[in-house]
């Protein structure tokens, strides 16, 4: 491959996606959390281009800010393919080393994938080259179109004929052209289709009525190339980002039991040695040190776990987690917006919300922090080595000296001094015999 400062990509991300049934541009649609045009754009910032030109519509200001620093253009009106694609070789000027157009409803295709379909352009007397793929169900897609090896043309669904129609090499989408000619080659595609649209699939028969040539490069792995024009077909492509991040993750030492059911996002950073359990969720900012263990049914979210810490099971972490070496947040806990210090235990059926705990403190059975007022947040403050014993109510704000302990089910409204015993519980009443009494008097009426 030239260097790839003679490589310009265009994407194509300018339709509405009607058949998403939603109000957001089809590219804007996540996949583990990132927007598949941001899926595209990381594997095409890995090839180094001169220029990235994306297509948008009109009114996409959300899908125009996700894509900066890259440049847009608007195509006003949708009339195809070919059209976003002219739109764009115009912004390009006289760029006239190779230029890479995708789709950006196809977002998984692999850099390598794409460095082949660039070599494949710069074959003797190719002018352009496409990404093909041979796949079992072609329905809906166009169909590469060749004779005595050589291509002759894509077919639209819509347009072919029953013999076409039974061509297993699909178009994906993804062009090579020489930026020499691309230009020339765009002023000449026509709408005189089935769709009345200008389709850039036009290019290979444009190029050969000139004798010049097009390769095709075949994509080995369907799920590279597969298009999202549905919420199922989102779901489908979902599970491909899930097993490839899983796959990342194992290769770089995580062991994840269950690759099936563990949902990695985009962002998620896992270090070598981290056990991850079936059914695990992790959402947006989690990163987790060397030797911590995520136990199964678990749902984290911006959170920053610390060498050798045990979550789970059925823990969920959130808002800006802090836990530290060796803490421990264990079954049917939730914590929000806190830090646990050193060696810190949340074993059991807690509620720990914008607290700041130091080190070795025991945080009992269903003790929770009473945070919220009703109008603002308030902070709990517990200190190294307090104990919390079970079903304690600490209402914020509220601090617990060093040492200190709270006795079990007491609510506690006031600071504990530290190395204090804090004990709030209504005075005994022992009433001998009053079982009996009652039910004597229940049971004769
Ligand atoms: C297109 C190809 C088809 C290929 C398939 C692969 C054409 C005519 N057909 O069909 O051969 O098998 O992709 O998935 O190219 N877009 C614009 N402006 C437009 C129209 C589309 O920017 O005016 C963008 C869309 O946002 C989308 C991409 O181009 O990201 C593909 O458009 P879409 O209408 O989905 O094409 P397909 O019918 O899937
Ligand atoms: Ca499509």
């Amino acid at each position: 491959m030239k260097h790839s400062k003679d490589l310009a990509v265009i994407i194509l991300a300018a339709g509405r996606g009607t058949r998403m049934r939603s109000d957001k541009p089809k590219v804007m649609h996540e996949l583990a959390g990132l927007p598949m045009v941001n899926w595209l754009l990381k594997t095409v910032e890995g090839l180094d281009p001169a220029r990235a030109v994306v297509v948008v519509g009109p009114d996409m200001s959300e899908l125009e800010a996700a894509v900066t620093p890259h440049e847009v253009v608007v195509q006003e009106v949708r009339d195809g393919t070919g059209g976003a694609a002219r739109i764009a070789a115009e912004a390009l000027g006289d760029f006239d080393g190779d230029v890479l157009i995708l789709l950006g409803d196809a977002p998984l295709v692999r850099a390598e994938t794409l460095r082949e379909l660039v070599a494949a352009r710069q074959g003797d007397g190719v002018g352009l080259s496409i990404l093909g793929c041979r796949v079992d169900n072609p329905f809906g897609y166009g169909r590469v179109v060749s004779r005595d090896g050589l291509v002759e043309r894509i077919v639209e669904e819509k347009d072919a004929t029953e013999e076409e129609r039974a061509i297993d090499l699909i178009n994906t989408g993804a062009f090579c052209v020489d930026g020499m000619a691309l230009r020339g080659w765009l002023a000449q595609v026509g709408n005189d289709n089935a769709q009345g649209e200008f389709y850039i699939t036009d290019l290979p028969a444009i190029a050969a009525a000139k004798g010049v040539k097009t390769a095709v490069a075949v994509c080995r792995d369907e799920d590279e190339v597969r298009g999202v024009n549905t919420l199922g077909d989102l779901a489908v492509l979902e599970g491909g980002v899930r097993r490839r991040l899983c796959e990342q993750a194992m290769a770089e030492g995580v062991r994840i039991i269950d690759p099936a059911t563990t949902y990695l996002h985009h962002d998620t950073v896992l270090a070598a040695g981290v056990v991850v359990e079936p059914s695990v969720v992790f959402g947006d900012g989690v990163s987790v040190a060397e030797g911590a263990q995520i136990k199964a049914f678990s749902y984290i979210e911006d959170a920053e776990i610390g060498v050798g810490a045990v979550i789970g099971p059925f823990a969920r972490l959130r808002g800006g987690v802090v836990m530290e070496e060796a803490s421990k947040v264990g079954t049917f806990v939730e914590v929000k917006k806190s830090v646990m210090g050193a060696g810190s235990k949340v074993p059991h059926l807690s509620y720990v919300g914008d607290c700041v705990m130091g080190a070795g403190v025991n945080f009992g059975a269903g003790a929770i922090t009473a945070n919220y007022d009703g109008f603002e947040k308030h902070q709990t403050r517990i200190d190294d080595g307090a104990f919390v014993g079970t079903n304690v109510n600490l209402i914020a704000p509220v601090h617990v000296g060093e040492g200190a302990f709270v006795a079990a089910g007491s609510t506690v409204s006031e600071d504990v001094p530290a190395d204090a015993l804090a004990l709030e519980r209504s005075g005994r009443k022992i009433l001998s015999g009053w079982a009996s009494k009652f039910r004597a008097r229940k049971s004769k009426g």
